[in-house]
């Protein structure tokens, strides 16, 4: 039984981990988050009443707070997801991109080896630091054949994925330099229940049962690979407990649409799902509105996942079309999570055009 120090487990993905290992393992979490607009106490509900967790608001640059959670709970290993994950915001306001995912980062870091200098032998031998990261790094693909392997050159595009793929660096630093245990993940566009309605997927969904406009960047030729976030979840806890520190390992769903592909398989779930449309709309499709492409827009990701298949067992348990079922579903019948968000300071609006 081990105790996991999961960064950003108020989030998008941190909260499927956490629910995952309540739900599923005999070993305990502890949350550390600052719960920014991404964060969510409503997405750690089903576990939040389990002796085996624990709720910590704390901003990962405080130094000062992290030496005492460390201190308290004597982690295991660290599994770190806290970040600023939105793209738009990064290009209207980079600045704290580069404070919570780097200067965060390395606050991170630093607190992790000071106590895992501080250890002793097993507790010290099995000791982990396992940092969450972005395909965004490497970049985009122009060629139909062409995957992102775990050893695919960095070139980031935004701000975002810029401030990623520094956090990346500086782990390997600190496993090269320091000997931190310390494994990194690069995975593709997760997409499932509980995520912020700011992202293409809950956005295309939301809109369209209130019958309003469904925004598609450019001409929607953008190739994404989604990743179920509760495949991704397991993933995770697989490389946080069984992985090899040094080791970097790609996670990807197999499933690449176009951006618009993504946006009609909705609206054709939804004819079927919600048959009743809003006053006005004659199909969901009706609904598609072109909108200016975001700056810098990556043309195409896609993973090669082999890796971790071939080396830990992992591969996804959903296709696209299974789990962007129980996505729609899950919206529909959780209504309450999503109103809630909506009521607080994001209003679906556009971001990240600049100027
Ligand atoms: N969502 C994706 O498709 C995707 C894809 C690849 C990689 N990732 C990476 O996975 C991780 C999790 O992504 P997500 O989609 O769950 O993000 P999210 O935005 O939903 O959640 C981020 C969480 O981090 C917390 N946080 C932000 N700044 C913090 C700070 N300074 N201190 C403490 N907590 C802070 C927020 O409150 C929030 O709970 C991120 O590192 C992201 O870069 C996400």
């Amino acid at each position: 039984m081990k105790r996991i120090l999961i960064t950003g487990g108020a989030g998008f993905i941190g909260s499927a981990v956490v629910r995952h290992i309540i739900q599923n393992t005999a070993d305990s979490v502890v949350v550390v988050d600052k719960l920014t607009y991404a964060g969510n106490l409503a997405s750690l509900a089903p576990v939040a009443d389990d002796l085996r967790f624990a709720f910590e608001q704390v901003d990962i640059c405080d130094r000062d707070a992290l030496k005492r959670i460390f201190a308290t709970y004597q982690p295991d290993a660290v599994m770190h997801l806290a970040a600023e994950s939105h793209v738009d915001r990064s290009i209207d306001g980079p600045a704290v991109f580069i404070e919570t995912n780097i200067v965060g980062t390395y606050t991170l870091l630093e607190s992790a080896r000071e106590f895992w200098a501080g250890l002793s032998g097993d507790k010290k031998a099995q000791f982990r630091f396992h940092h969450i990261s972005t395909d965004e790094v490497y970049g985009d693909l122009h060629s139909t054949d062409d995957y992102f392997t775990e050893t695919t050159p960095y070139a980031p595009s935004s701000p975002y994925s810029a401030s990623k793929a520094s956090s990346d660096h500086l782990v390997r630093a600190w496993q090269r330099t320091y000997g931190l245990p310390a494994l990194v993940t690069n995975c593709s566009n997760n997409y499932g229940p509980y995520h912020f309605p700011e992202k293409l997927i809950p956005l295309i969904i939301l809109n369209a049962v209130a019958g309003k406009a469904l925004p598609v960047y450019g001409n929607g030729q953008q190739i994404r690979d989604w990743l179920y976030v509760e495949d991704h979840a397991r993933a995770l806890y697989l490389v946080a407990t069984q992985g090899k520190p040094g080791e970097t390992y790609n996670i990807g769903g197999h499933n690449e649409r176009k951006n618009l592909d993504v946006v009609t398989t909705i609206c054709d779930l939804l004819e079927e799902l919600v048959p009743a449309k809003p006053a006005g709309v004659n199909h969901y499709r009706d609904l598609i509105t072109y909108v200016a492409d975001r700056p810098g827009h990556d043309l195409r990701y896609a993973i090669d996942a082999s890796k971790i298949e071939r080396e830990l067992g992992w591969t996804p348990q959903e296709t696209f079309e299974s789990g962007i079922r129980k996505t729609v579903e899950w919206y529909l019948a959780n209504e309450t999570w999503w109103k809630q968000v909506q009521d607080g300071s994001y209003q679906g609006e556009r971001l990240g055009l600049q100027g």
